[in-house]
């Protein structure tokens, strides 16, 4: 294609994809709302698109008549010394992405629009923000869900699609969603991984490939886990202490945390007898990673249970 032709392609998707303020947002959810069966989906995310956003818009498609991404590096999210500013971007890819993947609209407003002058109230999440990620994070998923909750008040999606990628937020906007109730199904889909195991994220791209390489530990030490407790180990302390020694043999892996906590309220679990998931967080050079997977218990003694 052409320079003239990609330009034209480029000013084509965005007057037909892309939305830039809550007002037409509504409008256009609005307008596809009152047809005849129609249900509407929410995917958000903060934009540079890779498979694990791919498959929350594929489920949101296969599931919903109208389907909206939002895209929008959510600045209230991020630690004043953390990447805000160099997190990636690229809007004219991930409209073309979001076309080939059927979306109706895309949702990325400027900074301004969304935290208007005098913006001053907060959905602040409690107990179960506090752990894991929270505790090295403070104030993270207070932006997120505030972020969140103006989405869900934009759009009033009949149902939002999250990554289990990131365990402690669906946690958390579970949580806000009972306790403010949001109409909205709260629809988790699978972590997407590279072919090594490292979980997709819009921060590997900051990785180098020996970071890459090594960064994939952190699949194999949850792998491990999972492994061990589905053979009848039930001992939090043995297998944690397993995944440390796995972790610390890569020297470019610098371990947050390893905890093993119940599902729903992340408070932590002493032995895995019912379900339970187990979470890591790690910096590979400057990058901070995180994953989890949940641990089933089997085993001769679960097969009585
Ligand atoms: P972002 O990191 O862009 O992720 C958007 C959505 O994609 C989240 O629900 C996340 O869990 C999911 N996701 C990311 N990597 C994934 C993977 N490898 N497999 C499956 N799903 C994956 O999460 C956020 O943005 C923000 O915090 C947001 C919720 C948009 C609020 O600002």
């Amino acid at each position: 294609m052409s320079s003239n032709e990609n330009a034209v392609t480029r000013l084509d998707l965005r007057s037909r994809l892309l939305v830039s303020t809550a007002g037409e947002l509504r409008r256009r959810v609005d307008e596809a709302r009152i047809r005849p069966g129609a249900v509407i989906g929410l995917v958000p995310t903060m934009g540079f698109f890779h498979e694990g956003h791919l498959s929350l818009m594929r489920a949101a498609r296969a599931e919903c008549s109208y389907v909206i991404v939002s895209a929008f590096v959510n600045p209230i999210q991020f630690g004043a010394t953390e990447d805000f500013n160099t997190y990636p971007r690229d809007l004219d890819r991930d409209l073309a992405v979001a076309a080939g993947e059927g979306v109706d609209l895309m949702f990325a407003p400027p900074e301004h629009e969304v935290y208007q002058p005098g913006f001053d109230t907060m959905v602040v999440p409690g107990k179960i923000s506090e752990g894991l990620c929270g505790a090295s994070r403070p104030g993270h998923f207070r932006g997120v869900a505030t972020i969140v909750a103006k989405l869900f008040n934009i759009v009033k999606p009949d149902t939002a699609y999250f990554g289990q990628k990131d365990a402690q937020q669906v946690a958390v906007i579970r949580r806000m969603a009972t306790d403010l109730n949001f109409d909205v199904a709260i629809r988790v889909c699978p972590t997407v991984r590279e072919p090594g195991g490292l979980a997709m994220s819009s921060r590997n791209t900051y990785l180098s490939d020996e970071e890459r390489e090594q960064a994939a530990v952190l699949f194999r030490a949850l792998s491990a886990a999972k492994e061990a407790a589905a053979s009848g180990e039930t001992s939090v302390s043995r297998i944690r202490r397993k995944m440390k020694k796995m972790i610390g043999g890569e020297y470019l892996v610098d371990l947050e945390y390893v905890k093993i906590v119940n599902p729903v309220d992340l408070e932590p679990v002493e032995e895995v007898a019912t379900e339970a998931l187990v979470a890591v967080a790690a910096r590979v050079g400057r990058t901070r990673l995180i994953d989890n997977m949940m641990l089933t218990p089997g085993g001769p003694d679960a097969a009585d249970a």
